[in-house]
């Protein structure tokens, strides 16, 4: 008996050391933690509990029968984050450098599955040479697995990825089928080809970072979500956004108990619009205004600066935020703005965030370049993601709803449920200048001061339109309310609206402009 307690004790010692102290040592050198060291520091203290710690891979190909070890380089399994259970796999590069082959494969299925089955979140550490080489096509199979699982369990789980090392080839595709991307600057890149294949086709000279390094996919591809400096960084940003999303599709998100001490008048409100309409102003005051105090946390914060979109929390509640910045571009929309928005909207919409959007947009951004990227595709993914959206909307109109993006932003008309605007919101086709000389461009141009004629004409345009008060004569803004009222306001509109029910007409699903 004693032996066989023991032989337990040993094989398990055996099994925590991964690759081995050497390649541990070599994995700190690098400045990365060990697959076990990041599990340890992702779960609340104490609460992991392994699965397939024992399992080993079965190849002999190219002298794998003399590197066999323990857990074949991912360690899975189950634990808490704030009291509530997540999944997760983690690869330990220390072992076959984290490649993935047949078992390794096998064991993050396995915790997918048991994900799926329970409903609760996945969350992928990943940190890997890629496919294992020396077994060939299982490691594909293995990869293709992952996939399928990924895509059943989209919109039914939140699944998170980390990038904390290499991650290179087809399986960058498993990341990218998940809810969200985070990358650790320095350490962590991500590419269909690397630096070496791409010399070889294109005759570019580029490093990993340049190509795929966490700043390059937070600011230029949006491929990630966020980015961090280190790791413990990461892993921090990982908990923390678990904190604004629910388990499954079929629940809400925590709630944190909320005392409103009777003053919901945010004051700082009333002075943040510019006295002229062409001034920018920094549409996250507004937020951090109207949330609750320090909830707001930012998605894709350095990618499509000229919307803004995160989670917060109103109340104590968790909510989505889509707004306009002004501050930068304008806060036009554009390609990589409209998806950064759908895609957000489609998040929160699969599992049961309220959406709030602040909305002060001049337009579509014009211009061959957007026309010939297909701004039409994809600024229809945005008006796509708000229509089918069913959780509570509500849109708040700071400034300039023109155009089409009136139209886009979460108007009443594609089932916004409440629309708020300010007494500086200007609801309208066009800006007034540009409507003027479109209108009256005969008058004015045989006018004996033209300039003077135009500015005329413009100000007859904005007196009739650069205000909310047409829309909100047809109902379609709801009300218009003093800034340092909206947070008292959207608190009993989201309140009002907790038990909204919306049915849409029965479908396989969707197809949106893809
Ligand atoms: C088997 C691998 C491996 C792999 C690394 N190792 N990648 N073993 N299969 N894919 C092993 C190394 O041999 C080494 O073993 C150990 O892991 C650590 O690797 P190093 O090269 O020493 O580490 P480092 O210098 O940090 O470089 C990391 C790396 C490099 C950049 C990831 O290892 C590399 O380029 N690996 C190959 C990447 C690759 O081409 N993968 C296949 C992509 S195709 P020892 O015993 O020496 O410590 C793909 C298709 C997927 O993934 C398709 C899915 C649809």
């Amino acid at each position: 008996m004693k032996e066989a307690f023991e032989r337990l004790q040993q094989i398990k010692s055996e099994a925590v050391k991964g690759g081995g102290e050497k390649r541990i040592e070599a994995q700190h050198a690098k400045g990365k933690l060990t697959a076990r060291e990041r599990i340890e520091m992702l779960l609340d203290k104490g609460s992991f509990k392994e699965m397939g710690m024992l399992v080993k891979h079965r190849s002999k190909n190219f002298g794998l029968d003399k590197q066999v070890f323990y857990g074949d380089g991912v360690v899975t399994g189950y634990g808490n984050i704030h009291g509530r259970l997540v999944y997760v796999f983690a690869q330990d590069f220390t072992v076959l450098g984290g490649s993935l082959a047949e078992a390794h494969a096998e064991k993050i299925c396995k915790v997918m599955d048991l994900a799926m089955k329970v409903g609760a979140p996945v969350i992928g550490l990943n940190d890997s040479g890629g496919a294992r080489i020396q077994e060939g096509v299982v490691s594909l199979g293995g990869y293709a697995d992952i996939f399928y699982r990924n895509t059943q369990a989209s919109g039914v789980i939140p699944q998170i990825s980390a990038i904390m090392g290499p991650c290179a080839g087809g399986a960058v595709y498993s990341p990218a089928l998940t809810d969200f991307i985070m990358m650790v600057e320095g350490t962590s890149y991500m590419f269909v080809t690397g630096p070496n294949v791409v010399k070889t086709v294109t005759h570019e000279e580029v490093t990993s970072e340049d190509l795929g390094g966490a700043s390059v996919h937070s600011s230029k591809s949006g491929v990630s979500h966020f980015s961090y400096p280190h790791e413990v960084a990461c892993i921090d940003g990982l908990r923390r956004l678990l904190t604004y999303v629910p388990q499954n599709c079929e629940e809400d998100a925590p709630s944190i108990p909320y005392n409103s001490e009777g003053n919901e008048t945010r004051p700082k409100l009333d002075g943040i619009i510019p006295e002229s309409a062409n001034q920018p102003y920094d549409i996250r005051e507004v937020i951090e205004e109207v949330t609750d105090s320090e909830s707001f946390f930012e998605v894709h914060k350095d990618f499509a600066e000229n919307i803004v979109v995160g989670f917060a929390r109103l109340a104590g509640k968790s909510i989505g935020i889509v707004a306009n910045q002004p501050a930068f571009l304008a806060g036009v929309l554009d390609i990589k703005a409209s998806q950064k928005g759908a895609r957000f909207v489609r998040f929160c919409d699969s599992f049961n965030i309220p959406l709030l959007v602040f909305e002060d947009v001049p337009g579509f951004l014009p211009g061959t370049d957007q026309e010939w990227n297909a701004i039409i595709t994809n600024g229809a993914k945005l008006l796509y993601a708000f229509s089918e959206a069913t959780v509570p909307r509500i849109t708040v109109i700071t400034r300039k709803a023109y155009g089409g993006a009136y139209d886009v932003m979460n108007s009443k008309h594609i089932g916004a449920d409440l629309n708020f605007a300010w007494p500086t919101a200007e609801i309208a086709v066009m800006g007034s200048k540009g409507a003027a000389e479109i209108i009256f461009r005969k008058e004015i141009s045989e006018a004996e001061n033209p300039a003077a004629k135009l500015a005329e004409k413009d100000q007859e345009y904005a007196d009739l339109f650069a205000n909310p008060y047409r829309a909100a004569a047809r109902g379609y803004v709801d009300d218009i309310i003093m800034p340092s009222q909206t947070r008292e306001v959207l608190i009993q509109a989201f309140d009002s609206l907790k038990t909204k029910v919306v049915n849409l007409p029965k479908k396989k699903h969707g197809n949106i402009p893809l």
